[in-house]
């Protein structure tokens, strides 16, 4: 068992299921993209793990990059812009896969492919670790999935839980 802060979690996904579930993303991808130089951006802070081992067991080559979303709060709570950080990248015809650790109600990604879209990528992917089914509200189809979880709060393996637990090789669950 793991504490964080004021809460308990148990162990929920081993580091050799995680390990597999992105051997399994990284052979579709290579086989979708084998005459392609694809781009692989990460979204940050969660993803800098699943990214790093993806990019180590990708065999032909790549590029790979990070980005951040910064939310800004309007005048009202429904007036949410949101803005790329980081990406100095032109994705102009290039075929585009972004890594997520996890795709919960989809809100991310949805304004994610809207931004990157705009760039006319030649292709553009969504691969994630984690993907939440039932929490999932969003008609963007996502085109990797590492591993299906029920919709309960997780930690590690890049995923916080108020800023701790990114470092953990496992994934945890929160206790009951
Ligand atoms: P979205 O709801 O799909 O937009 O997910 C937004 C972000 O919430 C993810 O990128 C994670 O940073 C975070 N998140 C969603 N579910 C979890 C979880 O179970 N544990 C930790 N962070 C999560
Ligand atoms: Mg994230």
């Amino acid at each position: 068992m793991v504490q964080l802060h004021d809460k308990q979690f148990v162990p929920f996904i081993s580091a050799e299921e995680i390990d597999f579930a992105i051997q399994k993303m990284v052979a579709q991808i290579e086989d979708d993209f084998a005459d392609e130089i694809p781009v692989f951006i990460g979204v940050l802070n969660g993803s800098f793990m699943v990214v790093s081992d993806f990019v180590k067991k990708y065999s032909k080559p790549c590029e790979v990059s990070f980005l951040k979303m910064a939310s800004y709060n309007g005048l009202t709570s429904t007036n949410e812009v949101k803005e790329l950080i980081g990406l100095n990248q032109d994705l102009t015809g290039r075929s585009v896969v972004v890594i997520e650790d996890i795709i919960d109600t989809g809100h991310t990604i949805v304004e994610l492919k809207t931004l990157i879209k705009k760039q006319n990528p030649k292709h553009f992917k969504i691969a994630t670790l984690f993907f939440k089914p039932d929490a999932y509200k969003k008609d963007v189809k996502i085109d990797y999935i590492g591993i299906q979880i029920p919709n309960k709060f997780i930690v590690g393996f890049g995923l916080d839980y108020d800023g701790l637990g990114r470092n953990l090789p496992e994934v945890y669950q929160l206790k009951d």
